[in-house]
């Protein structure tokens, strides 16, 4: 799964037991994150990002922004690739592109760095809709990264059909760094969308604990690609 083949696995055979150990070369490696996205055991921190750190920012994004009673305001994280999604975000401000507060940006290198399992807890956890934004096909700045986070979006979507969400509260796209006014009308489409779906269905009572759950809920693909 690395772009760049930093990745090895070395086995050693002691006292009869074969044990194998992940190694990674600092030579090699980039800093883009894929490992954490594919690790099945969800094992890897990559620069100081790991999955916990992810869950405890879209968490207290989440907070800031509390549940209205009457009038429902939708809201969204946005998974932001550092070099694409998350500078035409700041491409918006230069140009003043106006898109709705409801969207809230988590940074990320690349978006092969997003773990399934974050788009699933942000939607359990008060998002009413997240996307995944990342460079254009062919364009990542980490050779296969946006294809990785690709490769695993008809997954999420069965996923939370599977748990009662709407698939529909989940998107990707890409984009350039200079995409100011399409992550505006990104924003303000998805938000809008998302208004007219109201609230995220019931989650909790498809709650997933653990990995294992995961597997029983049919979601074997979603940990595994
Ligand atoms: Fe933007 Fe990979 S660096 S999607």
């Amino acid at each position: 799964a690395c772009p760049y083949d930093a990745i090895t696995i070395h086995r050693e055979v002691r006292d009869g037991d074969t044990r194998e150990t992940v190694r990674i070369n600092p030579m090699l490696c980039e800093g883009c994150g894929v490992c954490m996205a594919v690790c099945p055991r969800k094992g890897v921190e990559v620069g100081g990002y790991t999955l916990d750190a992810f869950k405890a920012q879209t968490c207290a994004l989440l907070q800031d922004k509390p549940l209205q009673d009457k009038d429902f305001e939708p809201r969204i994280i946005a998974f932001c690739c550092n070099w694409c999604s998350y500078a035409a975000a700041d491409t918006a401000g230069v140009y003043r592109v106006q898109y709705p507060p409801n969207v809230e940006i988590v940074r990320t290198m690349c978006a092969g760095m997003v773990h399934p399992e974050l788009v699933i807890h942000a939607l359990k956890n008060g998002a009413d809709g997240v996307m995944v934004l990342g460079c254009r096909p062919g364009e990542c700045n980490y050779r296969s990264g946006n294809s990785t986070a690709r490769s695993w979006m008809d997954n999420v979507h069965l996923k939370l059909a599977a748990m009662g969400i709407a698939p529909e509260r989940f998107v990707q796209n890409w984009m350039t760094a200079a995409d100011g006014p399409l992550f505006g009308d990104l924003a303000k489409s998805f938000t809008e969308h998302i208004r007219t779906l109201g609230p995220v269905e019931n989650p909790t009572a498809h709650q997933v604990q653990n990995p294992e759950e995961m597997r029983n809920h049919g979601a074997k693909e979603v940990l595994q690609n």
